[in-house]
């Protein structure tokens, strides 16, 4: 059996990471782009460490290889639409990005494909075109997509993607509760994203007083389409996390944050519109997403 490749798509700062840590690890890989144009060449660690990616060409994927996404939520649906055909029928894919709905989307492209949703704690900034930077340790959960009926799941394979995934982009762990997972990152993101985006402050500002209530309130709304939902949490439970965030992350710009920065269209839709369109299905009104969700889209105008 040839060793297992990884395909990325696009060039991101997550996806940087795990070409870095395929490349430390002698597993070949390469970016999936639109166009003819040049891929992050520099990938600059925690200790400051160097890495020069020198990815390989390969055209397929076979069963025993791996797809990851770790594309923004608005670019998903062009870019499963563009990469699928380059699958097998039993590649693995691992939708890795903030915001949750995208299972929906690949679902529609992914009939047979066994496909795994992640979620990571891990930061990274693109510092310029060519050059990424890993800004803070972390982790990522990984677990079975709920959308997904293909007919090659399998213990084995599960073990084989967390393996492999966890080789370029360690501590990876297991989830069998991985929705409930990507709901307590929701969140977080549900709070840090917007607050941060519209007050133009980085994630730590958000211990300060004035944003007690509002950091409150969003999570009140947040527990109880949760609840809703089936997935048992409090208020307190979800703020205290979203807390833990704020401090650990202090020194960083939210991704919300950068696109607004810089004139880029941002998550809202993954993130709070995610929220708004639950809540919806389960009748609770979130008066506080829902003035975050205009604000922040009157923000951008493209
Ligand atoms: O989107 C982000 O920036 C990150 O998911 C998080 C956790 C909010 C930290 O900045």
């Amino acid at each position: 059996m040839d060793s297992a490749k990884i395909a990325i798509i696009g060039d991101g700062a997550i996806g940087s990471l795990v070409a870095s840590g395929a490349q430390k690890t002698h597993i070949p890989f390469r970016f999936l782009l639109r166009g003819d144009r040049e891929s992050v060449l520099q990938v600059t660690g925690t200790e400051r460490q160097t890495i020069r990616l020198t990815p390989t060409h390969f055209d397929r994927l076979n069963d025993n290889d791996l797809l990851v996404i770790p594309v923004k939520h608005y670019q998903l649906a062009d870019a499963i639409r563009q990469w699928h055909p380059i699958l097998s029928n039993s590649t693995a894919v691992v939708l890795l990005q903030n915001g949750m709905g995208g299972e929906a989307i690949l679902s529609e492209y992914l009939k047979s494909q066994p496909v795994y949703v992640a979620t990571t704690s891990h930061g990274a900034l693109k510092t310029s075109p060519l050059q990424v930077r890993h800004t803070g340790l972390g982790s990522t959960l990984l677990g079975r997509s709920q959308e997904s009926t293909s007919a090659a799941y399998s213990s084995a394979k599960d073990r084989q993607v967390t393996e492999l995934l966890c080789q370029c982009f360690p501590p990876v762990a297991w989830r069998s509760d991985i929705r409930f997972a990507l709901w307590q990152k929701l969140s977080v993101n549900l709070v840090i994203n917007p607050l941060t985006a519209l007050y133009n402050v980085p994630n730590g500002a958000l211990s300060e007083p004035r944003f007690s209530d509002s950091i409150t309130r969003i999570c009140d709304e947040t527990s109880r389409v949760m609840n809703a939902l089936g997935y048992s949490t409090t208020q307190e439970a979800l703020e205290q996390n979203v807390r833990h965030v704020i401090s650990a992350t202090a020194h960083n710009f939210s991704s919300m944050h950068q696109d607004i920065a810089h004139k880029r269209k941002t998550e809202i839709d993954g993130i709070t519109g995610y929220l708004i369109k639950q809540a919806k299905k389960s009748g609770v009104d979130v008066p506080i997403n829902t003035a975050l969700y205009q604000q922040v889209t009157a923000l951008y105008e493209p």
